[in-house]
């Protein structure tokens, strides 16, 4: 199954009572594995996780910390933008270059890499004097 297909399957999983956006998502990491994720909300709204998230606490508990690419997929009217704070989880794991695959459920898709949605992301560099 492609990535963006086991995204939408993850899809049917999220729990969005609050927003009625249901999001998927799917990371291959470097080892073959697939990890899934979907949003889960909270009645106390910031309690909220993104699907990219769930995803990417998943590969972490399966014993994967490099992802090699990775897909997003919700019912938007264009490819769904992950949000500032899955940027930043992502490029936590993701190489600058990693494929990022973003898709409406029409099957629009939209493909760009983790630097492009994160540029000048901070990492541990900027930790080099502490
Ligand atoms: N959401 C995600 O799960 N991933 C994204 O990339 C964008 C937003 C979720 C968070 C919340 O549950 C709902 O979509 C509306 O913001």
């Amino acid at each position: 199954m492609s990535l963006i297909d086991e995204a939408r399957k993850v899809r049917e999983n999220a729990y969005a009572p609050y927003s009625n956006f249901n999001v998927g998502a799917a990371l291959r990491a470097a080892s073959g594995k697939v990890y899934q994720g979907c949003n889960v909300e909270n009645v106390a709204y910031p309690e909220g996780t993104c699907a990219e998230a769930g995803a990417i606490a998943a590969m972490v508990a399966g014993g994967d910390t490099t992802i090699a690419e990775i897909a997003v997929i919700a019912d938007s009217p264009k490819p769904v933008s992950p949000c500032g704070g899955c940027r930043q989880k992502i490029a936590e794991f993701a190489a600058g270059d990693v494929q990022v695959t973003l898709a409406t459920m029409d099957g629009i898709t939209h493909e760009t890499t983790v630097a492009a949605l994160l540029p000048g992301s901070f990492d541990a560099d900027y930790m080099s004097r502490s």
